[in-house]
């Protein structure tokens, strides 16, 4: 049912420029655990080689009725929840993901009706594994132009409903999941201090789901061909991920005066343990300062983000007043990363 239009107005901007900040983060995975053991009932695969090759161990898969709506709602009743927030508090809500329930309406309306959020618009955004920072980007302009005051960020795939269960190549990798933060205004020095983002759309092939879009509308053929998957060239994404990881990360340390141990930690894209020691090493950044929960996870591609983030801050090793960057690599391709200067 439609809502009172006038609570839906927005408050016309009250300051100038301002940094935002990420002042909360909550996640939400499904209850279900999938052990590499568990896959070797099914596929040709075993755990000595996707640990070796990727570092997962067990990864998270939706139960039946879970999407990715009802797991970012929960993730954003969470971060509501540990903020005090009430339903009249959040102003915008924007939804990264490549599993939307459906291609329409948006994820983020599903959400915004599912946890009740009377006043608050928003929209999807889609850049694959670098979905949750091209919408922390795109989120925190509001709050610089000091249009929203509150802004809720998600991350959010059911990677389970695209992925072929009968391919070892790709099944073992993915894992369902979701996070939120929340964006508000930064202290002075504090919060998002640069971003820098690039695609290269040469690499569509490398990494798609080939059907169910205008180009390939579903059929009965796109079906029997499987096409409504996951597609992935490995090899190529895997080197395409470690130079641009680094690059970015390069990119905003030297443009800000800053060398890599004046990092407290690198949040990367969780999707194989290889690309993130490459990439740590390349960096000349110690391993354990390199984010990691993809032996629990897997790849949950918008998600990896938030869960690596909770993960930091539950670790001690993110206080008030760190330097941290967030890196990301997805299909594209698409490339990101952001430097913050932590500020809860
Ligand atoms: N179990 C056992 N053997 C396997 C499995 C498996 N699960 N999967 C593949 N193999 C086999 C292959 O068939 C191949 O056998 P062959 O040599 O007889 O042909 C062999 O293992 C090696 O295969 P490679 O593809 O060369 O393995 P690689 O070491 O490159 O690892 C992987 C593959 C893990 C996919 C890696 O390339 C990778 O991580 N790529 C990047 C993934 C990524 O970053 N994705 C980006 C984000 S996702 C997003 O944006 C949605």
């Amino acid at each position: 049912m439609g809502g009172n239009i006038t609570s839906c107005m927005f408050e016309p901007p009250r300051e100038g420029p301002r940094r935002a900040a990420i002042t909360g983060v909550a996640t939400y995975a499904p209850q279900r655990v999938v052990t590499n053991a568990d896959l070797t009932h099914t596929l040709d695969t075993s755990d000595e080689w996707i640990v070796s090759r990727t570092g997962i161990r067990e990864r998270r898969i939706g139960a039946p009725g879970e999407t990715t709506s009802t797991m970012g709602a929960e993730a954003v009743r969470r971060l509501m929840a540990a903020k005090g927030l009430g339903p009249d508090d959040v102003d915008l809500l924007i939804v990264a993901t490549v599993t939307p329930d459906m291609l329409f309406p948006a994820t983020a309306c599903l959400i915004q009706d599912q946890v009740g959020l009377p006043r608050a618009w928003g929209f999807d955004l889609s850049a694959a594994c670098s979905g949750f920072l091209y919408a922390l980007t795109t989120g925190a302009q509001f709050i610089a132009a000091g249009a929203h005051r509150r802004v809720v960020v998600v991350g959010a795939d059911l990677m389970s409903a695209i992925i072929d269960p009968t391919d070892r190549t790709t099944a073992v990798l993915f894992g369902d999941g979701a996070g939120a933060v929340l964006l508000e205004q930064a202290a002075d020095g504090f919060g998002i201090l640069d971003f820098h983002h690039r695609v290269d759309g040469s690499g569509r092939d490398d990494l798609l789901m080939p059907a169910g879009g205008s180009l390939k509308p579903a059929s009965a053929e796109t079906v029997a061909a499987r096409e409504h998957f996951l597609r992935q060239n490995g090899r190529v994404v895997f080197k395409f991920a470690v130079s641009q990881m680094a690059w970015s990360v390069e990119l905003l340390l030297r443009r800000n005066g800053l060398t890599a141990a004046d990092l407290a930690v690198v949040i990367p894209h969780q999707a194989n343990q290889r690309i993130l020691d490459a990439t740590a090493d390349r960096l000349g950044l110690p391993r354990e300062r390199m984010a990691s929960v993809i032996g629990r996870y897997g790849n949950t591609t918008a998600a990896t983000l938030p869960l690596a983030l909770e993960d930091v801050l539950q670790g001690g090793r993110l206080s008030r007043g760190d330097l941290a960057v967030f890196v990301a690599v997805g299909a594209g391709f698409t490339v990101g990363a952001t430097l913050v200067r932590w500020d809860c």
